[in-house]
């Protein structure tokens, strides 16, 4: 993971006119709904091609008696979240809120609108409301039968099906989303594929529907036309993302163990130093990281998700103002590290621990005073010319004039991800 993210030409430090979203940088995401009894992944009804009668047999038997949101909005918090996106309707058409436009939701099976418990244990917290909403819909009478839909190859093809009625249920659904739970912060709609895009959505129509509702939400860009940011999945860029060669805000999805919704006999889990890198790897290069969880079927979290939150609860409580309100650094960071920055406090993440020594190119007469982030020891520093070395009559480039060296611990700290906080000379 050497030089992660190449650093923006132009200055790119932030500055306090960024935005909530900019600000927050780390979010959690949660997939829950009938699937999660399935506990096979949230596809399982396209993947197995099942009939709504044989996917009934989820909705007879949902009971989210565990599924305790103020819970989530607490171990999300001291992970270091700032926001988050509940599905209040995935592709199988199931809503975990109470809508007039429908009887397939959390209300008519339990009594329970958990749309509604979430976004008030969310703000309770201090959180900002996400909610996720899913364009395609395989319970809907009317939407189209396409290669993904459960009854692809069946009779279904041939039924009549209009989408503009499903375009009308879509409107009225957000509408009721965007009107019945206080202010929502942001909206991820999901998704745009071959089969159907912006003309089946009626997109325009509905992202201005959303702004005349909302007029402060973020809205992704799964519509297929342009949102207010954009949503790599499951993959790490590797520089601050552009449109048009102007910057774009950005947030990486990532599950966990490769499943958004629970997936009990999937044990490929991110460990927890991975997931911090990769947050640390996203603010670096500009963006934010939506990290998932996928509530069991009775809606609660399942140890290893505990524990993974509870692993970065614990880095991010020594850490968190290298992540927080930081963005990337004009400053290039040497091999096997990543530079975040927040005004004139620059942040070297070090994902390999060196020897003794590290060397930071451009940085001589620039560095106040540095310091390990978790436990606040200095770390001390010179200006170092690599001709000077004993037993060594070469400069290699890495101590270069205009390189600051730093002196290190043997030791690797014991965190998840080490940190140096250097504070910057200047104006920078
Ligand atoms: C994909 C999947 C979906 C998941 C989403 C998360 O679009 O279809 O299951 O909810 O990604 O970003």
């Amino acid at each position: 993971m050497d030089k992660d993210c190449q650093p923006r030409q132009e200055s790119s430090v932030p500055t306090a006119s960024i935005g909530w979203f900019e600000a927050a940088r780390f979010g959690l995401f949660v997939h829950f709904g009938l699937y999660s009894l399935a506990a096979r992944h949230e596809w399982v009804r396209s993947r197995e091609a099942m009939s709504q009668e044989d996917y009934d047999r989820y909705l007879e038997r949902f009971d989210p008696d565990l599924f305790d949101a103020r819970k989530l909005a607490r171990a999300a918090r001291e992970a270091g979240m700032r926001y988050a996106v509940l599905t209040a309707k995935h592709h199988d058409g199931f809503c975990l809120f109470d809508s007039s436009l429908t009887d397939y939701t959390s209300m008519r099976a339990t009594g329970r609108d958990l749309v509604a418990e979430f976004a008030e244990a969310m703000r309770a917290e201090g959180l900002h409301v996400g909610l996720y909403y899913s364009l395609l819909d395989w319970h809907h009478p009317d939407f189209t039968v396409d290669r993904y839909h459960p009854l692809r190859g069946t009779q279904a093809e041939q039924e009549p099906r209009d989408m503009e009625r499903y375009r009308a249920y879509l409107r009225g659904q957000v509408r009721e989303l965007l009107t019945g739970y206080g202010p929502i912060d942001l909206l991820f709609f999901d998704f745009t594929y071959p089969d159907k895009g912006p003309a089946e959505w009626g997109a325009q129509e509905l992202m201005a529907t959303v702004r005349e509702l909302q007029p402060d939400i973020l809205v992704n860009d799964r519509l297929g036309i342009p949102g207010d940011y954009v949503t790599p999945e499951q993959y790490q860029p590797d520089r601050p993302l552009e449109r048009d060669g102007a910057p774009v805000m950005w947030e990486a999805c990532h599950t966990l163990n490769g499943s958004w919704g629970y997936d009990r006999d999937n044990h490929e889990y991110k460990d927890p130093a991975m997931l911090v890198r990769m947050l640390v790897q996203s603010v670096a290069c500009g963006g934010n990281m939506l990290l998932n969880v996928g509530p069991t079927g009775r809606g609660a979290l399942d140890p290893r998700a505990r524990d993974t939150l509870a692993a970065i609860a614990d880095w991010t409580a020594l850490h968190e103002r290298a992540v927080r309100d930081a963005g990337p650094s004009t400053f290039e960071a040497p091999a096997n590290a990543l530079y975040t920055q927040a005004g004139r406090r620059l942040y070297l993440h070090l994902l390999a621990w060196p020897l003794k020594q590290i060397h930071l190119p451009g940085l001589a007469g620039r560095v106040r005073y540095a310091q390990l982030l978790h436990d606040g020891s200095e770390i001390r520093f010179q200006q170092l010319d690599g001709t000077q070395h004993e037993h060594n009559n070469l400069a290699p480039p890495s101590q270069a004039a205009g390189t600051l060296t730093l002196t290190l611990p043997i030791a690797r700290p014991d965190v998840l991800l080490p940190v140096v906080e250097l504070e910057l000379l200047g104006d920078e």
